[in-house]
């Protein structure tokens, strides 16, 4: 039955959702597991980061946690789009710019309001209606993909993830800069954790099926192999 799409036509693709806490390593093995398996892989962060962007680019962020509502004037004539790793928002790259500090800090607010959930909620759907795909984010299993055919929750202990934005953002950082403070991340990032927990719509929660990872202690190989393992048997099994 469950290879039956709504058409009644026999259902082609697969959907692997993984969720998961802010550097629990989803966009890194979301992006293997999809290379390895030919699938197109969508970071659904890095939509909400282009929400966060314009909004902070077109100064409105102060009026929209006044009056929320007003968020919908923005969204309105907004643009996402991916090429490969590329981010376009409404045409231009974006893809660097949407790890910006600022964005970071301002995300949990911007993702926690409904208008801005409902919008992409429904252009990931599209996304995956389009072909098989690995998606990354807080509710792809609980909200936008529920009958996903494979649910991660990957988690990884606070300290540990501070360790690997600490990386990331030295191995970005051009030469001379200043680092990063490690225990700024940490504090950062279980902040987030918190906003993202505690909001009203979609909150960041493992689906009951989903297969939960620690990650703290895996490296990316093993991490990467185990959530392949896991869809390659659901491939085999021809759910
Ligand atoms: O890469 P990192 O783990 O830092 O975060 P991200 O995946 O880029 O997501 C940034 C933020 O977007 C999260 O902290 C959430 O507030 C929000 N988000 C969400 O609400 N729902 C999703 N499906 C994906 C991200």
């Amino acid at each position: 039955m469950k290879l039956l799409h709504k058409s009644g036509i026999r259902k082609k693709h697969i959907i692997i959702a993984i969720d998961g806490p802010a550097a629990s390593g989803k966009s890194t093995t979301a992006r293997k597991v999809a290379q390895r398996l030919g699938y197109t892989y969508i970071d659904t962060g890095a939509m909400y980061r282009s929400v966060t962007l314009k909004a902070l680019r077109q100064g409105v962020l102060d009026e929209v946690r006044r009056f929320p509502e007003n968020i919908a004037d923005l969204l309105q004539e907004i643009t996402i789009h991916f090429d490969g790793d590329t981010v376009l928002l409404d045409g231009r790259d974006v893809t660097s710019d949407i790890r910006d500090n600022r964005v970071s800090r301002e995300v949990s607010f911007i993702s926690s309001l409904k208008p801005v959930r409902d919008k992409l909620v429904e252009m990931q759907q599209e996304l995956g209606r389009q072909g098989s795909v690995v998606m990354d984010g807080r509710d792809i299993g609980t909200v936008v993909f529920p009958d996903a055919e494979l649910k991660i929750f990957l988690v990884a202990d606070a300290r540990e993830r501070a360790r690997r934005r600490y990386a990331e953002l030295v191995a970005k950082s051009p030469e001379g800069s200043e680092y990063p403070d490690i225990d700024q991340l940490e504090e950062e990032i279980k902040r987030r954790d918190r906003d993202d927990e505690e909001r009203e719509h979609a909150p960041l929660k493992k689906h009951p099926e989903a297969y939960e990872i620690d990650t703290s202690s895996l490296t990316i190989e093993r991490q990467v192999d185990s959530v392949y393992s896991l869809a390659v048997d659901i491939q085999k099994r021809g759910r």
